[in-house]
């Protein structure tokens, strides 16, 4: 009977810090080489990078929906990046993804290499200011988790090229920051989204699906 209640608080607490069902069933060996990836990085991620829900959050997001032109906003050394590609290599799409920080970018290039989805991304490096305007779209999937004050603005300028159907996430939505507050203000309002914010993140991840 005791023993049965420890197993029961065990499980109800590895359920609650996220660690059971963290990774979906690997069914591949690409599935087996990423998790084994993530599972060797796992603490090692010093780069702002969202933790592993978030990551999981992404990746279910991408493969329920069944998308396949994704853009990442932020790309640090590669955490999200390799959730959404995992669930691109099984729709059979592509994600771009753009960093500032030479360094960073460098290091999730390694990253992808280790991981086995090197040919699912295509990163790049520079600032999204500008390359984001000039993407040339359309895109079904974008992740934002960049620079907070430009929210507004990479939202602004990846609307149009957002798929109905298709959705704009943005991490950190919990921050209270006039900028994050400004952001969540336009996509609310947005008569041509419709937003909703994940509650099971900490960090707060909103979610504008285009009607
Ligand atoms: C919070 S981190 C991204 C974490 C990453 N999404 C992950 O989970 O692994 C934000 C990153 O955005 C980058 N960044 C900030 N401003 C940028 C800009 N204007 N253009 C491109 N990258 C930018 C930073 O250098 C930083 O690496």
């Amino acid at each position: 009977m005791m023993l049965k209640k420890i197993i029961a608080g065990l499980l109800v607490l590895l359920s609650v810090s996220g660690v059971r069902g963290q990774f979906p069933e690997a069914k591949t060996a690409l599935d087996k080489k990423v998790e084994s990836f993530l599972k060797e990085q796992a603490g090692q991620w010093r780069d702002m990078n969202v933790p592993v829900a978030d990551g999981r959050i992404l990746y279910d997001l991408v493969l329920s929906n069944n998308y396949r032109q994704a853009v990442e906003i932020g790309t640090s050394t590669g955490h999200s990046a390799i959730w959404i590609a995992w669930a691109l290599s099984k729709t059979g799409g592509k994600l771009i993804t753009i960093e500032i920080d030479k360094k960073r970018y460098l290091e999730a290039l390694r990253n992808f290499r280790k991981a086995g989805l090197s040919a699912y991304i295509d990163a790049r490096l520079g600032d999204a200011h500008e390359i984001v305007p000039q993407l040339p779209g359309p895109y079904d999937f974008v992740f934002c988790d960049a620079d907070k004050w430009w929210y507004k603005n990479y939202f602004v300028a990846m609307e149009l090229k957002l798929k109905s159907g298709g959705c704009f996430t943005a991490h950190n939505t919990s921050m209270r920051s006039d900028e994050i507050r400004e952001f969540i203000d336009y996509i609310k309002k947005h008569p041509g989204f419709k937003t909703t914010f994940d509650s099971t993140s900490r960090s707060g991840i909103s979610v504008s699906y285009k009607k």
